[in-house]
Order: structure tokens, then sequence, then C-alpha cells
């Protein structure tokens, strides 16, 4: 039995028990058949929640991608990586093989050194979906330097904040980016950024949509040339199993963003691991997800994971709607696509459209259908499993999170039976506990509670970047000696999970985790905007949309409500971007709230979702009066 390929039920029950009994032989047998590794682990786990602590695979030494592409080449070499699929469908696809991508990471490994970067250094990656983002990201992890993305939709703001709250050297971006047809100023963005900056020394700018930009001198270097003079092979630094691989940047439900940091050694085997499994990967799967490297999924199942396996990923530039809303479905025809990988949010924006988008197009070649980022409604999971599946490809419903690095909870396609909604079982090596508010575990099926985690996991994320505190306050302090996850979930009778959503105050709108705390702040510096509230309400097609209570300040009371409203969402993309943009603006004279002064967001919730027929007792608020006119006038 091999633990690491599961091809039937019995046999998942089987990995799933041996790797509870003995999770350090478990990850070890792993690590040993399917790594290249320069040095042995001394010890495979050390861990102690209550600090948290945790390190995997310790004395191991390793380079990330001499695993992802050097000992591919022998028997891959002339396979294609990367399949990078453009924005515009006119313009040719280009196949990278794992030689050419070999070539093109070490010369970009030599430009950042002749820059200056060394191991150790943090680089900030700013770039559409262009072959560049995966070249660069496996750029920095050749020299040892940390990379951290930050999603090209972003803001001028909020890549200041990134980059500074990492302290990066420097920004790799480009002159512009294609997003359907529309072209994006995304280098002018990042001038506006860097205003912010001290710390940056250099911006590498890679040519995608050829307009005429600023280049700062001294600071800003065209890439092209750069990476023509550098030399094609680059030795790989070797890193401990616990240096730091990658930042990514998610919302907390409070203040900054978080910088969830990932380490080397594990998050390369477990996401390498699920990988396989979760996709049923074999040799000459065309394998794609639609994700942007810009958010976790990006790292693990575009980049790291298939790359590991010695994969074909499929990088996509454009969006599902571009030039028409079959694209996905021609790329699919195109490229004969065997793992199919993407959000709900996307599923139903596409159901909405004519069904023939779909049925006129041979997809024939999908084997397995994957979702990720939210719960996946009924209708959107049948949606997919008929007309894009032909009821004959499993879908794969994958719950996990930026923080754990991987896939957590999700069915084995072809093993696993699935059930709309539910993610279904864990992974092997994952160790689910639903817990009470009394932080008691609720043993048995059919229960719910609060998702928690009982033991580590290989790629799970070791601390928040410069805030160890923060870490321990938000993941490990709800819960004695658990990784508390934010996310509530039940347990069916057979002890498949179904996860119900967030138990705090992050928002996932179109499958985007937002924390109310940024985008409240965001407004609140509007000059007329006194205070103001943000709650989710269900929508059709982003899963969740942004209901946004603001009190006025006396000045702003004259006003023109609409003109406000523009403001208070242009205040909002320009500090986070627009995908935090708020559907409905209600100008409000209170907000109801406690005796302590905590904002009842339950009550706004209710009032935003028009259920309002149980709002429970709000005669011991500050303001009860407050609620009945925010109510008349709800929209
Ligand atoms: C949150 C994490 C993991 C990559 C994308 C999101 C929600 C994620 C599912 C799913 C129900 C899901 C959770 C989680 N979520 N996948 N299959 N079913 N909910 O990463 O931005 O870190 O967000 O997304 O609420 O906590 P993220």
């Amino acid at each position: 039995m091999s633990n690491y390929h599961i091809k039937h039920l019995e046999e998942y029950y089987q990995v799933y028990r041996k790797s509870l009994r003995d999770p350090e032989t478990f990850w070890a047998e792993v690590a040993e058949e399917h790594f290249m590794w320069r040095k042995k682990w001394d010890n495979v786990l050390s861990w102690d929640f209550t600090k948290p602590e945790i390190k995997w695979f310790e004395g191991a030494q390793l380079n990330i991608t001499e695993n992802c592409i050097d000992r591919h080449l022998r028997n891959r070499g002339h396979k294609t990586a990367i399949l990078f699929e453009p924005n515009d469908p006119n313009e040719d696809a280009q196949h990278i093989t794992y030689k050419q991508l070999h070539e093109r990471v070490c010369k970009f490994a030599n430009v950042l050194k002749e820059q200056g970067i060394a191991k150790g250094d943090r680089v900030c990656i700013y770039l559409p979906m262009i072959p560049e983002l995966a070249i660069s990201v496996l750029a920095c992890a050749r020299i040892g330097a940390v990379h951290s993305v930050v999603f090209a939709g972003f803001s001028a703001t909020a890549l200041s904040t990134r980059i500074n709250d990492c302290e990066a050297k420097m920004v790799i971006t480009s002159d512009g980016s294609y997003r359907g047809a529309k072209t994006i100023d995304l280098k002018g963005i990042v001038d506006e950024a860097l205003e912010d900056c001290s710390g940056i020394s250099s911006v590498l700018v890679a040519k995608r949509v050829g307009s005429d930009i600023q280049m700062k001198s001294g600071r800003d270097h065209w890439l092209e040339p750069l990476l023509e003079a550098a030399y094609k092979d680059c030795v790989p630094e070797i890193m401990d199993a616990e240096d730091p691989l990658f930042i990514l940047y998610t919302s907390g439900s409070t203040g900054m963003p978080k910088g969830m940091l990932h380490t080397t050694a594990g998050y390369m085997v477990y996401t390498a691991y699920t990988f396989k499994n979760v996709f049923q990967y074999r040799e000459d799967d065309i394998y794609w997800c639609t994700a942007d490297i810009g958010w976790i999924t990006g790292h693990s199942y575009i980049v790291y994971g298939p790359l590991a396996n010695g994969a074909t990923t499929v990088m996509f530039e454009g969006v599902p709607s571009y030039p028409d809303f079959g694209r996905f479905w021609d790329i699919v025809q195109k490229h004969k696509i065997t793992q199919f990988y993407t959000a709900p949010t996307a599923i139903r924006a596409l159901a909405k459209e004519n069904l023939d988008y779909v049925t006129n197009r041979d997809l024939s070649s999908l084997k397995v259908l994957g979702t990720v980022g939210e719960p996946i409604n009924e209708e959107a999971w049948h949606w997919y499993n008929d007309h894009v599946g032909d009821k004959k490809s499993p879908i794969v419903d994958t719950w996990w999170q930026t923080e754990t690095g991987g896939i957590m909870i999700s069915p084995i396609p072809y093993s696993t039976p699935t059930k709309p909604t539910y993610a279904t079982l864990p992974m092997p090596g994952i160790q689910p506990a639903l817990m009470d508010e009394n932080g008691i575990e609720i043993k048995g099926n059919q229960v719910d509670g609060r998702l928690c985690i009982k033991f580590p996991w290989p790629s799970m994320a070791r601390t928040i970047w410069g805030n160890h505190k923060r870490f321990k306050e938000t993941y490990f302090s709800a819960f004695e000696n658990k990784y508390f996850t934010g996310d509530g979930a039940l347990r069916d009778e057979v002890g498949y999970y179904r996860i119900t959503g967030r138990v705090d105050d992050v928002i996932i709108v179109s499958g985007h985790n937002l924390g109310t705390a940024p985008i409240e702040d965001a407004i609140n510096e509007h000059p007329a905007v006194a205070e103001s509230a943000i709650v989710g309400f269900p929508h059709d097609i982003k899963g969740n949309a942004l209901y946004g209570y603001v009190i006025l300040k006396e000045t702003g009371e004259s006003r023109d409500r609409d003109n406000l409203s523009k403001e208070v969402n242009q205040q909002i993309t320009d500090k986070i971007g627009p995908i935090a943009k708020l559907d409905k603006i209600q100008f409000v004279p209170g907000l109801p709230k406690t005796r302590s002064g905590k904002i009842m967001r339950r009550i706004l919730r209710k009032i935003a979702s028009k259920d309002t027929s149980n709002l429970g007792d709000t005669s011991t608020l500050l303001n009860p009066e407050v609620v009945k006119e925010i109510m008349d006038k709800a929209l």
C-alpha cells in the first residue's frame, strides 16, 4: 500500500487510520519516497500549540525548486510544465517545458541576485497572471528569498501596507495587465504605492501591454534585457526545512491584514500529496486551476503542488466572461483539460448565462471538477455536476484556508462518494474537532460546532509575519490546544463535514475573504462619515455581498446621498480594492450597540438579509429605538 496515491474508499480509511495512529511515520514515509532531499531530517515533528511552535522535518535540507523543476528534467524535460492561455483568445497559448522553465527560473534568479536580493530578503510580486508571475515566485524560492505575492487587483494603499509590513526590498511588476476588454495600469499603481515605501530599492518591470510608462531612473528596470544578459544556470540555495518560503496576506476580522508565513519542507510535502490525491493526478493529465496566483489557491495548486508532481499546470490570464461566457469551456475543449478547479462564485455566474455556452463545447476530457473558497450551494453544485461534468466527473468540494496551506477536507474522487454541499472527509493526517461554546469537543455524528484542528499538519502557517502574539491570539487561544479555523461546521450521520460559514467577522464575497474592520476603517476616513458597520447578505452570484450602514457627521447631512455612496465606494476601492465595494449603502442615524459599546452585527445582518421576523431581545441595547428606524428604511 502506498501512502501517496489513494485509489478507493477502503484504502482511504486504511491510510487515514494509519495517519492518526502514527503521524510521524506516515509523513516521513511520504516525504522519503517522493521528494529530493539534500539532507534528511533529524526529527519529523515537534510541536506545542500553547506557544504555538510547529516544526516539521527539522534538520532536513532541500530546495523546493529542485523538487518542482530540476528532478523532472531527466524524464520530463520536454513535457509542458506551464501552459499559458492569454487573455486574448487570438493570441497563441505558450507551452513552457520543464527544461525551459528551468532556464527561465535560473535566469530570473540570477537577475534577483544581481539586484542585491539574498536569502531571507522579502520580494513583493505584483503581477498579472502571466508566466513571469510563476517564474518570479520560483526564482525567489531558488535563491531563498521570501516571496510575498499581492493580488494585482489590490489598490496602491493595500499594496504599500503589505510592502511595508514585510519590509520588502524589491517589487516585481509589469507595465500593465489585461483583464477582458480592459487594460490596467499596474505600474502606475506601484508608483503610487511606493511613495509610501522607503525600503524598496528596485522595481523590475515585465513588458506585457506595451504601454508608455514612467521609469524612475536608478530604481526601475525593464526585466527583459536583464534576463537576456543573465546566465542560464543558477545553483539552488540549500534551505533548512523550516526556512520561510513565502508570506501571503489574508484579511483578519480586525486591523491590519495578516502576513501568513509558510515554510519550506512541510508545505512542499503536503501540497504535493494533496494535489496528487484530491485531483487523482496522472502523468498525462492537463490540470487547470482558474484561481489567481495572488491567492493561496494559486500558490499551492497552480505552482507548487502541480510542479512538485511533474504535472502540466494551466495559467489563464483572463476572465470567464471574455470574449464571452463560454471562455472557460473553450479553454477546456482547446487544451483537453482533465481536472478543472474553480470557485462557486464563478460557477454561479456562468450558470446564469445561456446553457449553449456549455453544451456547444466538447468537455469530454474532464475527469475531476473542483471547487474552493466558500460553501457551494446545492443549485450550483448540480449545475456543475450535470452540465460541466455530465454526471461523470466527481466534484471535489475542497475546504481549506490561506493559513492551512493545503486542502484539509475534501472527497477523494472515485473513492469518496460525493454529497452536494459537503466537503466530506478529512485528508490523511488531518484531525478535525467540532467544539461547543464552552470549549468542549462535541463527539459523535449528527452534530455541529466550531471547527478546530487538534493536531499539526505539515503545511500549516507557522506565524504571522512580525506578530506572533496575534498568531497565537487569533488561532490558538479560542480553544485550548487546538487550531481554530473561524468556521462553523456540521458532521452528518456518516462523519461527512459540511462547512456552514464563518463564525467571526470575516465575510466571504465571491470567494474572497474580507474582514469587516478594514472596510469600516476605509469608509470612516471619508470626511463626511462618523461611523459605519459592514455586514454580509446573501447574493445569487457572489454568495455574500456587502451591506454598509453609515452614520454621517453633521457636516455630511446636507450632501446628496447618491454622490456620497459613490464616494464611499471609491474610498474602499482606493484603500482596499474593488472587490470590497458595497452593494448597498444605507445612511442611518445610529447603530444598535450593546451597553459595552459593541455593535450588534447580528441585528444588522438580519435586517440586511430581510429576515426581521425574529430579531431577538433588543431591549437590552443601549439604543433600542434605532433598530426600528433602520428597519423602516432598509434597502
Ligand atoms: C475561508 C478561507 C482556501 C483557498 C481559498 C480561500 C471558506 C474555503 C471552502 C469550502 C466552505 C470554504 C472558509 C475558510 N472556504 N473553502 N470548500 N466550503 N467554505 O482561502 O481566503 O484563506 O479563506 O474560505 O470560510 O475559512 P481564504
